[in-house]
């Protein structure tokens, strides 16, 4: 048996009474893609200080097991703590700052920085110094690298790199929205199958921006005319800072018209604002995740999850179809190879969106209200 995720008693999604989109045509403009200040603002105000997702739970299940994780300037070890729970520090040794670990692993008891053997309990607390006796004891007293907050939910470890009590808890983060909905697939039963990585030379919120719409779906993508049209039957919904759409699937609407189960009979986006994109097919789901690196440099990684399940169907017709999604993901790729060479012009302005392309510019007010107010509360200490 394959689990297949339904709505049951959680809101209604879909039906003629739903409007298709809360949003109205927007602007952007080109300084918030190509503006390398901007992403360091973006780093201070918008990303550092909220809920990230990080990788999976089940890529560390035992007491110590260990992951790296680096983007956006930082890096970071996750552990896990002998109470199943997840310790993270920023991987910059208090010594001279080289970086603590390197790698992933397994069964650590403690880790030792390669330069000069400071050694580190799972928290980031220094706990041996070589010579100890020759340093300023003072300085040596108490002496951390800064902890980064860290909560588990859906089966993925979530950060907030700026440490503890910045943000709000994961769970209000989230809100009752994204938890019954997104909840619905419970990704905590999933497994990891692959992550296909990009190195791409575009700004992160490009590829936020290639998995808001379907709008670019018949041209790029090529979609049969019928598919189109039922396309336009999607709806969108935004959740304070996330949003979510519902996109019927192939040949489906009739379907979805006669039962609006949405989680087993559409493509479900949910936009985890600030940096996660998830595309839920009914029996399995993709998360499209851009790291960024520098304002126009970005790891695209796309994480692919399967139910467990040994039915040969089931995962024969998942592979399939995971095989053509990889396909598709590439032909969004390949787009931001032209956006990569027009963002250097001098000529372009602005970016247009209609009321259907509508979670784009509200994904980036949203960024731009983190940043104008970050710099007041700033500028008023
Ligand atoms: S830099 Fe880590 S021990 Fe010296
Ligand atoms: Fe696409």
């Amino acid at each position: 048996m394959v689990f297949v995720p339904t709505r049951g008693d959680n809101t209604l999604r879909f039906g003629p009474d739903i409007p298709n989109t809360p949003f109205k045509p927007g602007v952007v403009p080109a300084a918030w893609y190509t503006d390398p200040e901007r992403f360091d603002l973006e780093r201070k105000y918008v990303l550092n200080p909220n809920w990230q997702i990080m990788f999976r739970s089940e890529q560390i299940p035992n007491t110590g097991d260990h992951y790296v994780w680096q983007g956006q300037g930082e890096t970071v070890v996750f552990t896990r703590r002998k109470d199943g729970t997840v310790a993270g520090f920023h991987n910059i040794c208090q010594h001279r700052g080289a970086r603590i670990v390197r790698n992933a692993g397994c069964g650590a008891r403690r880790f030792t920085c390669p330069f000069h053997d400071w050694v580190y309990d799972f928290d980031g607390n220094v706990i041996g110094v070589p010579d100890k006796e020759d340093f300023d004891q003072e300085k040596l007293e108490g002496l951390k690298s800064p902890t980064v907050e860290v909560d588990e939910w859906g089966g993925w470890v979530w950060a907030v790199l700026d440490g503890p009590g910045v943000a709000p808890p994961l769970l209000e983060w989230l809100g009752e929205d994204i938890l019954t909905d997104l909840g619905a697939y419970q990704m905590e039963n999933m497994y990891l199958k692959e992550v296909v990585t990009w190195d791409v030379d575009v700004n992160w919120k490009v590829i936020i921006d290639a998995f808001n719409e379907f709008y670019h779906a018949p041209a790029l993508h090529h979609i049969p005319p019928q598919d189109v049209k039922d396309g336009r039957e999607m709806r969108i919904f935004e959740f304070d800072h996330h949003a979510m759409m519902v996109v019927p699937l192939k040949g489906a609407l009739p379907k979805l018209q006669e039962n609006p189960d949405h989680q087993s009979v559409a493509i479900c986006h949910y936009t985890i604002f600030p940096s996660s994109v998830f595309n839920n097919n009914p029996e399995h789901l993709q998360l499209f995740r851009p790291i960024p690196i520098s304002h126009n440099k970005t790891r695209f990684e796309t994480w692919e999850l399967w139910y467990k399940s040994d039915d040969a169907a089931y995962l024969e017709r998942t592979e399939r179809h995971w095989e053509h999604l990889k396909i598709v993901v590439g032909e969004d790729v390949w787009t931001w190879s032209d956006i990569a060479e027009t963002s250097r012009s001098m000529y372009y302005k602005e970016n247009v969106y209609n009321d259907r392309e509508g979670k784009i510019p509200f994904f980036h007010n949203q960024v731009n209200d983190l940043i104008v107010e970050g710099q007041k509360r700033d500028a008023a200490k």
